[in-house]
């Protein structure tokens, strides 16, 4: 990874507004991303927080009926004022998304292999035994028992494991420049996911991918990722250099999910699941701070004063009131 390299995604102040029955929600809330080639951010953050809603914005894939707002720009691209036309050029060729639900990824009824092939010719002009051959090294790549004769299995006649390196094939096809992967490893038994986490650094290399790896799992999250973003809410309440983040958490909710897991190693489970309370419900979130009815460390200040972004160290940011005033109080701070 090039440390001067630009930045192929640059997300600012990305919002995602969905019309609910209880009222309008901001499933995404002013959300900052940036990542260089080569380079991986993992996503982190409890169920609901808006992880997959972040990265079907980086893709447009919403319903008509949410609104994207901020700006968004890949690969030097305005990705929100795409046309039609554009978007479909864009998708899988510029990034590409393993999505958390395997259903999603193929079609029932078609072969494994043509639906591979058909994403190839959808942005190349090659010949369909060229894609097929395409599909084919892919299978291999992803370490396919018998990759040819996989490529005709039907979606169905392939085991959870099987299925999901074949999303990773798909998701390659078209050798894109950034990979969206949204717990590409959860439903997964403890050693196939490391066998897909090892798989995909290695074709990380190979290729010079940008990935943002969501997950629930900070042992994942460590084993895979270059920098860390914690979720909470629909805001980026946390971000940094992984080793930063880990050893040195600023944010009482970064602190929470980390003392939360367990201690196993890679893959034993370490869910994060265990800080008291639920997420708030967002179509009326609470005054101030979102984590405030939550937190260990709550203060009246924290149920007013919106946390604005506050750096802990050079890249190692945090969204935290508390935080800001005892930077402020310290000299020279
Ligand atoms: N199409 C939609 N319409 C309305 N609300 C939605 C829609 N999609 C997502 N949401 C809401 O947006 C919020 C964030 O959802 P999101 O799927 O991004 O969570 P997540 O962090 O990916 O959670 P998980 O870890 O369970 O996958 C949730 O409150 C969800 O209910
Ligand atoms: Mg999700």
């Amino acid at each position: 990874m090039s440390m001067t390299a630009e930045p192929i995604v640059e997300a600012v102040g990305l919002t995602v507004d969905f019309a609910s029955a209880k009222g309008p929600i901001r499933a995404v809330s002013g959300v900052d991303l940036s990542l260089k080639p080569g380079e991986t951010l993992a996503l982190l953050g409890e169920s609901g927080s808006g992880k997959s809603v972040s990265l079907r914005a980086l893709m447009r894939l919403h319903p008509s009926s949410a609104k994207i707002g901020g700006s968004v720009r890949v690969d030097g691209r305005d990705v929100l004022a795409m046309s039609a036309r554009e978007l479909s050029a864009y998708r899988g060729k510029i990034v590409s998304m393993i999505f958390q639900d395997p259903g999603l990824a193929f079609d029932p009824v078609y072969r494994i292999g043509d639906q591979i092939a058909e994403a190839v010719m959808r942005h190349e002009r090659v010949s369909r035994a060229e894609a097929r051959k395409r599909a084919l090294e892919l299978f291999e790549r992803v370490r396919i028992p018998s990759p040819e004769r996989r490529l005709d299995n039907y979606p169905h006649e392939m085991s959870g494991g099987m299925r999901q390196r074949a999303m990773i094939a798909l998701a390659l096809a078209c050798r894109p420049k950034v990979l969206l992967a949204d717990e590409p490893t959860t439903a997964l038994d403890a050693t196939v996911q490391i066998q897909v986490l090892l798989l995909l650094r290695e074709l990380q290399r190979e290729f010079g991918l940008a990935i943002v790896f969501v997950t629930h799992d900070v042992g994942v999250a460590v084993e895979i990722a270059d920098r860390i973003a914690v979720m909470y809410a629909g805001r980026i309440v946390e971000s940094g250099p992984c080793a930063d983040v880990i050893r040195n958490a600023a944010h009482p909710y970064t602190r929470g999910l980390l003392s939360s897991r367990s201690h196993g190693a890679l893959g034993k489970d370490e869910r994060l699941k265990a800080i008291p309370g639920s997420p708030p419900d967002l179509a009326a979130p609470p005054p101030g701070c979102a984590f405030g009815p939550r937190c260990e460390s709550f203060a009246e200040v924290c149920g007013s004063a919106m946390p604005d972004n506050v750096v802990v160290s050079s890249s190692h940011i945090a969204r935290c009131v508390r935080l800001a005033i005892r930077n402020s109080s310290q000299p020279g701070g």
